[in-house]
């Protein structure tokens, strides 16, 4: 592959090329670089404003994620957009069905994820992070140990996609193996960075994956598709204390090895 030009030609950039090589110019002049920018003002919001999210740039948006590389072009992803009377009837159901769960707890088994997204047993260093992630987002919500209704409610949240105007689910073919989730991984982080592109936020959301009984019918999924997750898309409300909420990460230095 031939490298990128180090100096524009002249006129307007014409294709994907001159594009990046311009990105690479400004990253080297020490300008604001527009990807960086994007990756670094991505972060999970749980508060969004009911302004509406055009369908164009929904599309715009999809469009530009499936983009995303698949190992040879399998493009295993399949995306259903909910809105208006078909998101809130989802929320009504699957609110309920997390309520009911509640009272009563026999039901779980009714209520089963269709994949492991997290281990069976948790060890350190991912149980420490976790934890570290759950008890910082509530105690900046005021919610202390043991206020199990007020985490609940918290949790049921999820359920109405943090208020967004757009729900977005996710599945993928059941006869797909699991490097098609490392492909779809980059799919949704794709959604993601394009979102803040124009000024939109997201959440992704597993949250919804117990209750893939429920969403798979809702949206008209066949029983060959699986609930990969789902995200919340949409304006978010600046003010809302709880979209204040940075995660830390540990250094490259810390996960790299190099060989040399
Ligand atoms: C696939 C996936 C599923 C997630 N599911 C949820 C979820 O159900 N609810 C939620 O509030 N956050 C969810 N998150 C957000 C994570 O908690 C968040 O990405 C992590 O804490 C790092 O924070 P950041 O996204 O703000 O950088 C999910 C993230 C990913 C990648």
């Amino acid at each position: 592959m031939s490298p990128l030009p180090d100096r524009l030609p002249a006129g307007p950039p014409t294709d994907a090329v001159a594009n990046a090589a311009q990105a690479t110019e400004a990253a080297d002049s020490g300008e604001p670089n527009p990807v960086d920018a994007a990756i670094e003002s991505r972060q999970s919001m749980r508060q969004f404003l009911p302004r509406a999210v055009p369908r164009a740039t929904i599309l715009h948006l999809l469009d530009l994620a499936g983009r995303a590389p698949s190992g040879t072009n399998t493009q295993p992803w399949r995306a259903y957009v909910l809105q208006g009377a078909s998101r809130n009837a989802l929320v009504g159901k699957v609110c309920a069905a997390h309520d009911a769960l509640r009272a009563d707890p026999s039901l779980a088994a009714e209520y089963r994820e269709e994949y492991d997204y997290y281990p069976e047993k948790w060890v350190s260093p991912y149980i420490d992070r976790r934890r570290e992630n759950g008890w910082s987002l509530y105690g900046l919500l005021g919610i202390a140990k043991g206020e199990k209704d007020k985490m609940h409610a918290q949790h049921q949240r999820n359920y109405r996609f943090f208020d967004a105007p757009v729900g977005l689910m996710f599945t993928l073919d059941r006869v797909m193996g699991r490097g098609s989730l490392v492909d779809y991984g980059m799919f949704l982080q794709t959604i993601m960075l394009a979102a803040r592109g124009h000024g939109l936020h997201t959440c992704p959301q597993a949250a919804w994956n117990g209750f893939s009984k429920i969403i798979l019918p809702h949206i008209g999924a066949g029983p060959d598709e699986m609930l990969v997750c789902g995200m919340a898309l949409g304006y978010i409300d600046e003010t809302a204390p709880v979209n204040g909420f940075r995660t830390p990460r540990v250094s490259a230095a810390e996960f790299t090895t190099w060989l040399e």
